[in-house]
């Protein structure tokens, strides 16, 4: 059964000095799920924001938090994550050598787990935990910076992690991150994902564009049943 497409815009992309603002209006704008790209320096060669603006942002929506977190070591900060208020948590294998571990710990704090794959990576990264995550991100960009183009050799990716999850058997999404915009969108559905997020494609031209720029990728994504 094909899931319906959710487009999460990344927060990275909006205005720092009016995140709260810019929430609601895109929460107003149609976003299924919000994108927090948690970034450390360390992991990836940019900061963003931590669990204390995530705090503080979380009574400005009741749509889901999804944290992608950018950073290494993960384990000491996930119940802070916890605690501000994260729906869905989001790790990289490269970030450390215990991710299954990191992702029962998620789940302990009663959240949903996903992993996400560097362009870099292999798909195989995730063939021991595909029954530990209830999401599959194929990083479409390098990660640590909105922005930039999408890399097409990941299509591939995204279908082989889709061929995995229908295996599976299991309520698994797929994400995809990272130059999705109305051009790329389709061909990243058709490849087999279920979960666009976007950052500068959804953000650009301010706060009366949100509603058009979402609608926009979600027509690109809106793929005929073949
Ligand atoms: C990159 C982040 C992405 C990025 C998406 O490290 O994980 O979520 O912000 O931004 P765009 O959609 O502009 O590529
Ligand atoms: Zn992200």
């Amino acid at each position: 059964m094909t899931k319906d497409i959710l487009i999460a815009p990344s927060i990275l992309a909006a205005d720092f000095a009016r995140l709260g603002e810019c929430i609601e209006a895109v929460d107003h704008a149609g976003a299924d799920w919000i994108h927090l790209d948690v970034m450390d320096g360390n992991f990836v060669p940019n900061i963003s924001f931590g669990p204390s603006v995530i705090h503080a942002l979380r009574g400005v929506t009741q749509k889901t938090f999804d944290a992608h977190l950018m950073i290494k070591p993960v384990d000491a900060f996930l119940p802070e994550f916890k605690k501000a208020g994260c729906d869905r948590i989001t790790i990289h294998p490269e970030a450390g050598p215990h991710v299954h571990r990191s992702l029962g710990l998620i789940h302990s704090l009663g959240m949903k787990s996903g992993v996400a794959l560097n362009p870099g990576t292999p798909v195989e990264a995730i063939d021991n935990l595909i029954d530990m995550v209830d999401l599959v991100l194929v990083m479409s960009v390098n990660p640590g910076f909105g922005g930039q183009s999408f890399i097409e050799n990941q299509l591939e990716k995204i279908r082989s992690v889709r061929r995995r999850i229908n295996l599976s058997g299991r309520d698994i999404r797929l994400q995809v991150d990272g130059g999705v915009t109305p051009e790329t969108a389709r061909r990243v559905v058709e490849a087999g994902a279920d979960v666009l997020v976007a950052g500068t494609a959804v953000f650009k031209g301010g706060a009366p564009a949100y509603a058009a720029n979402i609608q926009a990728i979600r027509d690109s994504a809106t793929v005929d049943p073949t």
